[in-house]
């Protein structure tokens, strides 16, 4: 899909402007090994443990990039930079496909690196990149115990789904267990 426009970059409304969305670069696959590798490695189900380089090629090469042509300028993975920290990244906003359910449904991921979590920062991210996504349908998953991630979810209209709870089996390498989540939805 090389023929759709690239992705423009943009600041998230006051007071949250020292932040904007943008797309992933080769640039971040060393903070991206660094992040993965960190707490997050036993909170998040799906990369690999230990995480590498190749492991960030690989995403960047077959993942993050991805275009939903019916939801123009949208992307699958939305990185999180700091003004302030020379536009490092700060954490990700993942929507991902999830059309094996329907064509206008999607999951949505997402973590912030540790010192910049509990400032508000992920709620006005996630009103932002939704606007995107006129006609679809969310679904999201956190652990039953990830009270901060459930908060998110929340603040931005998720619905809590009451008979929604099912068990994923985490990897040993990443703290292994059989785990409990809960299910959100939204209507975008
Ligand atoms: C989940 C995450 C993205 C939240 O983003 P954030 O920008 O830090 O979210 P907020 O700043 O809005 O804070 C979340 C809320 O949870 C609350 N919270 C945090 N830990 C909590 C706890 N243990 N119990 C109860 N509430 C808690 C905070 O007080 C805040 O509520 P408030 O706004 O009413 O004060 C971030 O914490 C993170 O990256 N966590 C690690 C990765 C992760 O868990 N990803 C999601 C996997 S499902």
């Amino acid at each position: 899909m090389g023929d759709l426009e690239p992705i423009p970059e943009t600041s998230l409304p006051s007071p949250f402007d020292d932040y904007f969305l943008s797309s992933l670069s080769p640039l971040d696959f060393p903070r991206m090994v660094e992040l993965y590798n960190s707490d997050l490695a036993f909170i998040l189900l799906k990369p690999p443990y230990p995480y590498t380089l190749d492991d960030a090629r690989w995403f960047h090469d077959n993942q993050a990039h991805n275009r939903f042509q019916n939801y123009p300028g949208t992307q699958e993975v939305w990185v999180i930079r700091s003004k302030s920290h020379s536009g490092t990244l700060v954490g990700i906003c993942g929507t991902h496909p999830n059309f094996e359910e329907s064509d206008n449904r999607f999951r949505l991921g997402y973590f912030l690196a540790p010192e910049f979590r509990g400032k508000g920062i992920m709620p006005a991210v996630v009103t932002e990149v939704l606007k995107r996504f006129p006609g679809t349908i969310f679904d999201a998953g956190a652990e039953v115990g990830n009270m901060a991630s459930r908060k998110v979810l929340e603040k931005c209209g998720f619905q809590y789904i009451e008979d929604g709870e099912f068990e994923e089996t985490w990897p040993a390498s990443k703290g292994g267990g059989v785990r409990k989540l809960v299910r959100f939805v939204k209507e975008c």
